[in-house]
């Protein structure tokens, strides 16, 4: 058996794009380093990869904004992983994401996850998703409006049917949420698919070229984990209210960075604590020091 149980699977953030639905938030700002209650948005994403024991990580973004993302993360070695970074200069679709990503995974597999995608709760499902060789696994939330999203569709059995991009008449109300898990042959299966009718590699057919090959795994997400997209003013608004919620009343945070980093074994105790001593607000410095057991 691997002692790897990702068997050397990397990371993608995606993390681009032109934010249009938030605008004029996003008109200069980046959509990904917005606040989401008291971090840039982009943490909780690699916060489910590092929970994943992932720990090298590309992040894909615009030309604009991806000097900010390196400002923020540097090398990654803070954290006890490696961050990477690519541009992607136009918004040619999610799948153009394994393409730009080819170099910097080298046959590896990966987790694809997008840059405004919240996860929490309990990860048992993406860390077994993590844990299959061949193959891609992708997951579904039962959601009240699935026009807005990938919908997946599932036999009797648990096997998918169907996959479609935003369709105006669902067969399900499963969402296919924007964390993805491929094999090496992503990079090569993204290079064959054509621009759809919106002009974007589509994210739904290289999932689909899987299928075709009966490679797809589909896994429903059960009420143990929270998804939460943050597309719109509304579910920006909401995510953050569930964090502070979270926060508030439990005595731990979401998506501390530095926490999982330790937690994880990324980081030792001395680099805990002296991240906490590094910290410019009182607060976060005792969190820090409080959970270097
Ligand atoms: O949130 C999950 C949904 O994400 C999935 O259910 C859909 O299947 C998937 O297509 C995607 O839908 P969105 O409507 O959220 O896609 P959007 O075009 O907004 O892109 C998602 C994020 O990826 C967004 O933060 C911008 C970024 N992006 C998007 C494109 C098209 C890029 O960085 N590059 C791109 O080329």
């Amino acid at each position: 058996m691997s002692p790897d149980p990702t068997h050397g699977k990397k990371g993608i953030v995606l993390a681009g794009g032109a934010g249009t639905r938030l605008d004029p938030l996003t008109r200069v700002a980046c959509k990904q380093l917005l606040p989401v209650y008291d971090k840039p948005m982009i943490y909780y994403p690699l916060s489910v990869l590092m929970l994943g024991d992932i720990r090298d990580v590309l992040i894909i973004s615009t030309p604009k904004d991806l000097p900010m993302f390196r400002e923020l993360f540097g090398d990654g070695s803070a954290l006890g992983i490696a961050i990477d970074y690519a541009e992607q200069s136009e918004p040619r679709g999610l799948a153009e994401a394994l393409i730009i990503g080819e170099p910097f995974l080298d046959g590896s597999g990966c987790c694809l996850v997008l840059g405004d995608n919240l996860f929490h709760g309990n990860l048992d499902l993406f860390r077994n998703a993590l844990g299959t060789e061949r193959g891609a696994a992708i997951f579904a939330k039962e959601v009240r409006d699935p026009e807005r999203f990938g919908v997946v569709e599932f036999d009797a059995g648990g096997r998918v049917l169907s996959i479609e991009e935003k369709p105006q008449r669902p067969r399900s109300r499963f969402a296919v949420p924007g964390l993805y898990v491929f094999d090496g042959s992503a990079p090569t299966r993204a290079k064959r698919l054509s621009p759809s009718a919106r002009g974007e590699l589509e994210i739904a057919d290289l999932i689909l070229s899987y299928h075709a090959d009966d490679q797809l795994t589909a896994h429903p997400l059960g009420r143990g984990v929270a998804w939460l997209d943050t597309g719109t003013p509304d579910s920006l608004l909401e995510a953050a209210n569930y964090i502070a919620t979270l926060q508030h009343h439990g005595s731990v945070q979401v998506a501390c960075l530095e926490e999982i980093a330790f937690e994880r074994g990324f980081i030792d105790r001395e680099a805990l604590l002296a991240h906490a001593d590094a910290q410019p607000s009182r607060g976060r410095g005792d969190y820090l020091r409080s959970r270097a057991r």
